[in-house]
């Protein structure tokens, strides 16, 4: 006889990471459902060919609509009762949510509640859910570990992530959800977002316009590259979080009263700016002609992983080096685009 097949629902999944997910999913075997609303901020063609991809695979169901729609997220829920819930569909972006906030009340607080609802009704061996690095905001003391205080957002859509963090919490204690949240690190690689630095800088060189360099150059992230973080995201499917009873080890986050647990997917790297821009240099072979501003509201300086928490339950810490993974990007937009 024959095992049977896991089905994961992944939210998002015409998104950057969401397609990366549900592919890897596919690839080892699981049954994917895979839910987006194919909004707008970005380039509709390019999420639509991510879902026609993963559509190759006959073990794909894609469904799309919005997660703000009333009992939308619970009829799937009903329909597939998935193994495991992946809810990476989301308004992202830090500068879009100081003009149009509303977008985040909408997918990421009312989206995040439907889906907690739907798993309350229909229990699930794991739900993980994207939370961000921006929730450690204001927090200077680095590198930013999962067990420091986050309480001081610097944007709309950092404050959107916190909630959810929050409302997961008190669904995994209310009733017994096992709940692990993912704290992103600028993620980037292939098939990449066009609002995030690495696209927006990768077309503007080679189309010889300039590039906005944000604090004079001053920043720098913490870059974790996608086949990275996919595989942290697997390795952690199959560690759900289990009530500590009291008993919760230093430096891990787990709730004292709740099977609920943040962690970080990050290099533990942190890069500078100037240094991620030589790097776009080197791939495409031209120099970018740099408009040097002022630091954007909402943005923070710097971000540095502690990627500690991760191996410790895993056993994996991510490790492609920037200029590689860079480079593997710039690959895939000369071909996808022709240029
Ligand atoms: N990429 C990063 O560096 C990064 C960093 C930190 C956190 N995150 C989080 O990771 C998750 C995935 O991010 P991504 O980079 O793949 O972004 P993405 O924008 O490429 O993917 C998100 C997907 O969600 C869908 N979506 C948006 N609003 C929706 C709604 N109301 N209903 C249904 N679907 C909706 C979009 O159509 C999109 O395909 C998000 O929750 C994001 O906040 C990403």
């Amino acid at each position: 006889m024959t095992a049977k097949k896991r089905t994961a629902l992944v939210t998002g999944s015409a998104g950057f990471i969401g397609y990366h997910v549900a592919a890897r999913l596919l690839a080892e075997g699981f049954k994917v459902v895979g839910f987006d609303g194919m909004t707008d901020y970005y380039d509709v063609t390019l999420k639509q060919r991510r879902h026609q991809m993963l559509s190759q695979s006959p073990n794909f169901t894609p469904i799309e609509g919005l997660l703000e729609t009333d009992g939308l997220v619970m009829g799937i829920m009903s329909d597939h009762k998935p193994d495991v819930v992946i809810h990476l569909a989301a308004q992202a972006g830090v500068r879009w949510s100081i003009e149009n906030p509303r977008a985040y009340v909408d997918a990421n607080l009312i989206g995040a509640f439907n889906v907690l609802e739907a798993v309350r009704a229909y229990p699930c061996e794991h739900l993980l859910m994207a939370s961000t690095s921006s929730i450690y905001g204001a927090n200077t003391v680095m590198p930013y570990e999962e067990t420091h205080k986050v309480d001081t957002q610097m944007s709309f859509y950092a404050a959107t992530k916190k909630a959810n963090e929050a409302m997961a919490h008190s669904y995994s204690h209310l009733y017994d959800m096992p709940v692990t949240m993912f704290r992103f690190f600028t993620v980037y690689g292939p098939w990449g977002r066009p609002d995030m630095a690495l696209f927006k800088f990768t077309k503007a060189i080679l189309e010889g316009t300039s590039i906005d360099v944000y604090n004079h150059g001053d920043m720098s992230r913490d870059f974790t590259y996608i086949d990275d973080l996919v595989e942290g995201i697997r390795l952690l499917v199959d560690t759900p979080p289990e009530r500590s009873e009291g008993k919760v080890e230093d430096g891990d986050s787990l709730s004292p009263v709740a099977a609920w647990r943040a962690v970080n997917i990050g290099n533990g790297e942190p890069v500078q700016l100037m240094a991620f821009i030589e790097a776009i240099e080197a791939a495409t072979g031209h120099e970018a002609k740099k408009n040097f501003m002022d630091m954007q509201p909402g943005d923070v300086p710097a971000t540095w992983a502690e990627a500690d928490l991760l191996k410790r339950l895993t056993g994996y810490q991510p490790k492609t080096d920037m200029r590689t993974g860079v480079a593997r990007f710039v690959e895939w937009y000369r071909d996808y685009y022709q240029v």
